[in-house]
């Protein structure tokens, strides 16, 4: 599989050098709603109009619908945009990703240069080759999956993340480690992608929960964004499991969080990939290097050890929960299980799996996540 970035990627302090050397161009921003008004947005539009004509789009929901985006692509054929600027959580920057693909697709466009801005810490949007639609009459999370969807550049600008609500925090948090603890074992895996990816899980580990926390520092508001980052580099190149063809399943049937969704299924998932020596080797090397285990331990109590800190993690983040506990009911949930197997199996995470489960391993991990 190799190993690819097609995303060049800037820091906070990098980031105006980049803006003046934009000039003469089409501007479009895209943004997340709750950004209308916000003064950070307000300084980007300003920066950006000194030299070039700028209009912002923001109408924009949670886990995209493929109406908002087929409205999107209305849009960009009246602007025509030399430069989008997608700047929001996952949902923005994927619906970003998709006007301008489909747009570009059906030839509204000459070359539109792509930058996506995160404001979450959390789907590594910014440097994917995927984003997710939503159709909303079959409850089903689609991903579109082209490398030309990879943005051309990713800024990183912490002051996004600084006041970003503990709910939002918690849950895109954890899913920026299950890319990373995904990668780390997917099928997908080589030398590179393993070490990107515990260093990108040993960030979450070290500082989400400051993160989650009341007064959270800069500097580890910077080490979960760009871990963020590094996890979504890594996935791209190593693949995901099944943690994330469940995931989407339960985001569109019972419209969770995705992150919530990964938190609450990767512990589980992890035990199940356990079973694979090569799998177990790797979680507990991980679990050694982060002291969560002896160095002596052997892989199982390793890998052991990690399930209990991502618990510990998730607990401690807003995301312990069990799906009874956020009001799924019971009967639904058990009806539903068939469907939600039969769509994760044409997920296109599933293949990166280190296991091939068998449908009784998935109802198992079902079962033990409500
Ligand atoms: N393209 C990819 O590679 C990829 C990877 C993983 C997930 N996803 C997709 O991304 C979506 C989830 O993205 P997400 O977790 O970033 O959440 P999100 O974009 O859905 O945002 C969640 C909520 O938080 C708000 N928000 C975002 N940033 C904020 C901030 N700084 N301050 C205040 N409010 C803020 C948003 O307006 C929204 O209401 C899902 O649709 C998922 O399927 C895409
Ligand atoms: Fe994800």
């Amino acid at each position: 599989m190799g190993f690819r970035l097609k995303t060049e990627i800037s820091f906070r302090e990098d980031i105006p050098e980049r803006i003046a050397a934009i000039r003469d161009k089409k501007v479009w921003i895209v943004c997340d709603g709750f950004l209308n008004g916000n003064p950070l947005l307000e300084k980007y539009r300003k920066a950006l109009s000194i030299a070039n004509r700028v209009e912002v789009y923001s109408d924009i929901v949670p886990d995209p619908p493929l109406t908002k985006v087929i409205a999107g692509i209305r849009v960009f054929k009246q602007v025509r945009p030399d430069v989008i600027l997608a700047i929001g959580g996952g949902s923005a920057i994927d619906t970003a990703k998709l006007i301008n693909y489909f747009a570009h697709g059906l030839g509204y466009n000459r070359e539109t240069r792509f930058i996506a801005m995160p404001t979450t810490s959390g789907t590594g949007s910014e440097v994917t080759a995927f984003a997710v639609v939503t159709d909303t009459e079959t409850n089903t999370k689609i991903p579109v999956n082209d490398a030309v969807i990879a943005p051309d550049e990713a800024w990183l600008d912490e002051d996004f993340v600084m006041n970003c609500p503990k709910k939002v925090t918690g849950a895109s948090g954890m899913d920026a480690l299950t890319h990373a603890l995904e990668a780390m074992v997917a099928r997908g895996a080589n030398h590179f992608t393993d070490g990107i990816a515990d260093k990108a899980a040993c960030n979450v580990f070290h500082f989400l929960e400051e993160c989650y926390g009341d007064a959270p520092s800069r500097e580890a508001r910077i080490r979960v964004h760009t871990g963020s980052c590094i996890a979504g580099i890594a996935f791209q190149n190593a693949g995901l499991g099944i943690s994330h063809a469940l995931s989407h399943q339960l985001g569109s049937e019972f419209h969770l969080a995705h992150g919530l969704a990964n938190a609450i299924l990767l512990p589980e998932v992890i035990k199940y990939n356990s079973k694979d020596a090569a799998a177990a080797a790797k979680y507990a090397h991980f679990a050694r290097i982060m002291f969560f285990a002896p160095r002596e331990c052997t892989d199982a109590e390793g890998a052991e050890a990690l399930v209990r800190e991502v618990r510990r993690l998730a607990a401690n983040v807003g995301c312990g929960q069990k799906l009874h506990e956020l009001g799924i009911e019971q009967e639904k949930y058990i009806a539903a299980i068939p469907t939600i197997i039969k769509k994760a199996q044409k997920d296109f995470t599933y293949p990166g799996n280190p296991i091939e489960p068998e449908v009784e391993d998935l109802v198992r991990i079902l079962l033990a996540i409500y």
